[in-house]
């Protein structure tokens, strides 16, 4: 019988992001600055079927770890993902991803009056209202941000 699977290669070394929310992968490789110019091969797969959250996009990333900055911006747009790194073909790490309960510093106010955008020493600082759909609260102005106004920023 003809097999009528295809499989996406294991990657050698890099990266996995794995259980994203589907329809959310470009986003993430937006999030990354992916370009495909460095050469490594990129991976990028959408409604795959997962037992989890029915569908999921993946994103696998040869020749790439990502930073602690990288990660926590992924928490924003895809709060279900699992990050993977793989050495040599191995995982050997496996982290969830953690949208914290206030963000500090990765995402501005897109109020342009807001204290935290003006010339005084203030970090921008937000409550998270709901994470899916996405929902920040500015601590300073009130201001509501989507996951819209926060893909903006990056
Ligand atoms: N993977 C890969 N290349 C490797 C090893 C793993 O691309 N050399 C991918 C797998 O295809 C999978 C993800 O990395 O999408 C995590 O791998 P693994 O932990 O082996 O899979 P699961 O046990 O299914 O992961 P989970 O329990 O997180 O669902
Ligand atoms: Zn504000």
């Amino acid at each position: 019988m003809e097999d009528t699977t295809l499989r996406v290669s294991k990657i050698r070394n890099g990266t996995v992001i794995d259980h994203i929310t589907s329809g959310h992968a470009l986003d993430v490789v937006k999030i990354l600055g992916v370009s495909g110019k460095s050469g490594g091969i990129v991976t990028i797969a959408m409604n795959v079927p997962s037992k989890r959250l029915g569908k999921k996009d993946i994103v696998k990333i040869e020749g790439r770890e990502l930073k602690a900055e990288e990660v926590d911006r992924i928490a924003l747009i895809a709060p279900n993902a699992t990050i993977n790194i793989i050495r040599e073909y191995k995982v050997v790490e496996k982290n969830r991803v953690k949208l914290p309960k206030v963000i500090r510093d990765i995402v501005k106010c897109a109020n342009p009056a807001c204290i935290s955008n003006s010339n005084e020493p203030v970090e921008p600082m937000f409550y998270v209202e709901n994470e899916e759909p996405l929902s920040l609260r500015c601590h300073y102005c009130g201001r509501l941000m989507e996951r819209e106004d926060v893909l903006k920023q990056f």
